[in-house]
């Protein structure tokens, strides 16, 4: 590397990082200089951030118990997760005070328990966590510039727009349950401002974690039939890394391209994880005679993350992969 300079060297590699804009799966690129001298460059060896303080960022996660905020985690194994009400104003201040950290994600909010029937008996506890809490969150990331990330729900529409899915900017259109209803009232807010917001829906991995989507489905004696966009978590995780390493904000749908129905997980979870499983179909007709509040089934397009170079399994497969995870 005789004449080479460090400093230009990292600069060009930094370039190229850009162009890249995918992290997973890329271990290195040809690099050249001076169009003579041709470089094999590590970039995981060489960890150049592209942001200054990622990927070595103070991260603060609230709802630190929750199923999604334990997947965090595992990307960002250094994080801070204060067992902080986030209804609390004052108190999420005098963390944020405390722990100064660069990124602060909500994960934290009521989805109900055993389900989002819960919600609709408890309006006002489901409204103080996912609404007045991230507008406190709001408030205290934005007086101090702390850049934040918030969980979102893509259970804010129904159908399938003509085929296509729904994108980030078609207006969300289900007010079925009050559980849907809150998350809808926070993601209009906050797309006002610069605060990048995750969409999942239905998310599912190859763990036997209760709030699992494959472990709720699998005691349901009756499973529905409707085509929907699901989460697959091991890919949201990639995704959100990506997004919060490029301080992305606004809106991302984060589910994995093509469809699939619970009832469909089921007949697979049948043939790759128990033969013995029972179950039975249940049409969207039939749903209301086992459920209280509205579902959402809904189809969401996943181009705007696909754009960023997060490459999410097709459903299908991520599926497949999360059961025989469970065998
Ligand atoms: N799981 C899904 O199907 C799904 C789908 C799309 C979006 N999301 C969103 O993802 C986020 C996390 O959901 P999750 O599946 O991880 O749910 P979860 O397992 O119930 O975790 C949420 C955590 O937040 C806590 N919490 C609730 N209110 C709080 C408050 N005011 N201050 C601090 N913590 C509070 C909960 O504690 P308690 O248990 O004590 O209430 C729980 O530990 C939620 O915003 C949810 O709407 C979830």
């Amino acid at each position: 590397m005789c004449g080479f300079s460090f400093a230009r060297f990292e600069r060009e590699v930094r370039k190229v990082r850009k162009v890249c804009e995918v992290w997973k799966g890329i271990d290195c690129v040809i690099y050249d200089t001076l169009s003579t001298v041709h470089f094999l460059v590590s970039l995981s060896l060489l960890s150049i951030p592209t942001h200054p303080s990622s990927p070595h960022s103070r991260v603060l996660i609230f709802g630190g118990r929750g199923y999604i905020a334990g997947h965090l985690r595992s990307v960002f194994p250094t994080a801070v997760f204060p067992q902080v009400d986030i209804c609390d104003a004052r108190a999420v201040g005098k963390i944020l005070d405390l722990e100064k950290p660069d990124v602060v994600i909500n994960a934290a909010g009521k989805t109900g328990k055993p389900n989002v029937d819960w919600c609709e008996d408890h309006k006002l506890e489901t409204i103080l966590s996912n609404v007045q809490g991230p507008l406190n969150l709001l408030d205290a990331c934005s007086k101090r510039s702390i850049y934040w990330v918030h969980i979102g729900s893509g259970c804010t529409y129904e159908g399938d727009n003509g085929g296509s899915g729904f994108t980030e900017k078609d207006s969300p259109n289900f007010t079925g349950s009050f559980y849907s209803r809150s998350k809808l009232w926070i993601d209009q807010i906050l797309k006002d401002f610069p605060v990048l917001q995750l969409r999942l829906r239905m998310p599912f991995d190859g763990t036997s974690h209760p709030r699992n989507l494959i472990s709720k489905i699998k005691h349901y004696p009756k499973v529905l039939d409707e085509q929907n966009s699901l989460t697959y978590l091991p890919d949201f995780l990639v995704a959100a890394k990506t997004l919060i390493a490029k301080r992305k904000t606004g809106i991302y749908n984060i589910v994995n391209p093509g469809t699939i129905s619970p009832y469909e997980i089921m007949v697979r979870y049948r043939e790759i994880v128990d033969p013995k499983h029972v179950f039975e179909r249940l049409t969207l007709e039939n749903l209301s005679n086992v459920v209280k509040a509205g579902r959402s089934n809904c189809m969401l397009s996943s181009e705007k993350i696909s754009q960023e170079g997060v490459k999410m399994l097709p459903v299908s497969e991520a599926v497949e992969e999360a059961l025989k995870a469970l065998v």
